[in-house]
């Protein structure tokens, strides 16, 4: 088959997600147990080859953006060499984007070279601005390494630079304004996550979570909001400030999810095809990277079209039946 990759619903898919390892620095509890999980088999974990394979399959498929994600994308040591490979690769219109998603901890260290690669555009995780509080909410004790990673972000030149905080009652709810405030001290774009059911450790509920009409009301004791338009495919909405040059964003994908306009397939570290962030079915290209198909591209285009095809409208979320998929965020990518 050939031409874009459209499931059933019309939905034209055109960002892959790539993960590149389970393995974090950090263990936000909304995302990995204290203990960590249990790693994903080194021999599982796709080489730099094989991600490179995959992604020029969906390229030719029709995916303009990779995503870079983990657990945290920088623990990967060839993590350049794999920027470089994928920035090489020629989309459908012109070369294909290369972003990543981080925690941060040893960014200035990397940046250069990331940056040298082709590295396109950044987000960059931060929750809250109190040490304790970063401690509390990761289990580490590096506020500051990830500021010093946003201060390198912001020096870079990278733009636009976003910085995601999930809002969490009781957590970092009364920091709102004050997290926009270092935001826009940077440069950067605040936009606030409400927190989805994906932690291993089954432990979300709704009424921890903050959702985005708590946010804006918070926000808008500060500011005066007003919705931009025209979102395209992207997971958040954004407000500027009191008519200003700055924005907020807000991505709602519990009370008011963006599945209709959903552009993304994903890839996990060991190599699984996830047509939603909460499937649970996966499509496993190591056989066939690693088998002895006489035309593995085919083969890849095959399963990449088969895993759209079963996309459902959306996820299901409010559902009494609800079921979280068993792997965690770590694991899947965010
Ligand atoms: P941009 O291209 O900058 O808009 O990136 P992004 O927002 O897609 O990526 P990022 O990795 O920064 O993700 C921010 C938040 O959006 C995370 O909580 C992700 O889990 C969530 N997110 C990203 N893609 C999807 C998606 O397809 N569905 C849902 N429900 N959430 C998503
Ligand atoms: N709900 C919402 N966002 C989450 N992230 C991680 N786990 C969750 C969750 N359960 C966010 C991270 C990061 C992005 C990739 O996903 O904070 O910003
Ligand atoms: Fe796409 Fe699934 Fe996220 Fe909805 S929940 S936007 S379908 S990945």
């Amino acid at each position: 088959a050939s031409g874009p990759l459209v499931d059933t619903f019309g939905r034209v898919h055109r960002d892959l997600r790539i993960s590149l390892t389970d393995r974090c620095s950090l263990r936000c509890t909304y995302c990995m147990p204290e203990q960590g999980n249990e790693w994903l088999a080194k021999s599982s974990i796709l080489t730099l080859d094989e991600i490179e394979r995959v992604a020029r399959v969906a390229a030719a498929a029709g995916i303009t953006t990779f995503r870079l994600t983990g657990g945290e994308p920088l623990l990967r040591n060839d993590l350049v060499e794999v920027v470089r490979r994928l920035r090489a690769i020629e989309g459908p219109d012109g070369p294909v984007q290369v972003a990543m998603t981080t925690n941060g901890i040893r960014l200035p260290e990397a940046l250069p070279g990331l940056i040298d690669a082709g590295l396109g555009r950044l987000n960059i995780s931060i929750d809250t601005l109190r040490r304790d509080r970063f401690h509390a909410l990761t289990r580490r004790d590096r506020l500051d390494d990830v500021l010093q990673g946003i201060a390198a972000a912001a020096a870079s030149g990278l733009a636009p630079l976003k910085l995601n905080a999930v809002a969490m009652r009781e957590v970092n709810d009364d920091e709102l304004v004050e997290l926009v405030e270092f935001a826009i001290s940077h440069g950067a774009q605040l936009r606030f996550i409400e927190q989805m059911p994906l932690d291993a450790g089954h432990t979300w509920s709704r009424e921890r979570m903050v959702t985005r009409d708590e946010i804006l009301a918070t926000l808008s004791r500060r500011w005066h909001l007003t919705p931009v338009p025209g979102r395209g495919g992207a997971p958040a909405e954004t407000w500027t400030l009191d008519g200003g040059p700055h924005r907020v964003g807000v991505i709602a994908s519990v009370t008011a999810p963006f599945c209709g306009d959903c552009d993304r397939l994903r890839l996990t570290a060991d190599g699984q095809l996830r047509n939603c962030l909460f499937s649970t079915t996966e499509f496993d290209v190591l056989p066939i990277l690693r088998g002895d198909s006489d035309d593995i591209d085919r083969d890849l285009d095959a399963m990449m079209r088969g895993c759209i095809l079963r996309k459902l409208p959306g996820h299901a979320i409010d559902d009494p039946s609800f079921l979280q998929p068993a792997r965690g965020m770590n694991a899947i990518g965010g």
